[in-house]
């Protein structure tokens, strides 16, 4: 399985990778809780994902990027370890690179992550909230090991609806993402693809959508 960045264009994905829709859930105060599962989309060996946010077929690519689409790759290719800064709690700590916020807002919830991981009886729910972030901003650690959710090989179409936003693609479970030029990002469990064509970390999101672009 295997995402390939094509040039001014869209994302090209080969090896039967599954894709399907999943939207952030809200509770009553609007945070954001849990995710939803939506629609699956039948795919072939290979397809191609809009990347540009002009496509007509979302999450499809439709040939709207050839009308004039920038999708220069500007995201540096360090690894997460790198870039995260480490925060220590209480029997647990929070590792955070926050150039890859997708602002899913999962962290936001019951007082924030940040806060939470300094109590050992609210531990379990920085955990929980730090597994749930799409982008893989967040990681909880604990005993020195980073503690990650078992996903599934698949592509997730993030639907925003709290915000009613289309937010990013939510590749699940370490799928190769090769860059243009063919060298390949650190592989992950976690990571968000930008599909609305402005972020400033292509091919990640940012969180442009949330600045009014349509992903
Ligand atoms: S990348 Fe082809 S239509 Fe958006």
């Amino acid at each position: 399985m295997r995402i390939k960045v094509l040039k001014d264009g869209p994302y090209e994905v080969t090896g039967n990778v599954p894709l399907k829709e999943m939207k952030i859930g809200a509770d009553g105060a609007g945070e954001s809780t849990h995710w939803v599962d939506g629609r699956e989309f039948e795919t072939e060996e290979t397809y191609h994902l809009c990347r540009c946010g002009n496509s007509k077929n979302k999450p499809f690519c439709d040939g709207s990027h050839m009308h004039g689409f920038d999708g220069t790759e500007t995201a540096d290719n360090i690894s997460y370890d790198e870039a995260a800064i480490v925060y220590r709690g209480d029997g647990m700590d929070l590792m955070d690179a926050e150039g890859l916020c997708a602002v899913a807002r999962f962290c936001d919830a019951a007082g924030s992550t940040w806060r939470l991981i300094n109590d050992a009886e609210t531990g379990e729910t920085a955990v929980r909230q730090a597994c749930n972030c799409p982008s893989g901003r967040l990681t909880a650690v604990k005993d020195g090991k980073k503690i990650e959710p078992k996903l599934p090989k698949e592509i997730a179409v993030v639907e925003d609806e709290p915000e009613g936003m289309h937010g990013p693609l939510w590749v699940r479970g370490g799928i190769e993402i090769e860059a243009e030029d063919g060298t390949v990002y650190e592989v992950r469990n976690r990571v968000t693809l930008c599909r609305c064509g402005n972020s400033a970390n292509k091919p990640f999101c940012d969180a442009m959508h949330m600045d009014g672009g349509e992903e």
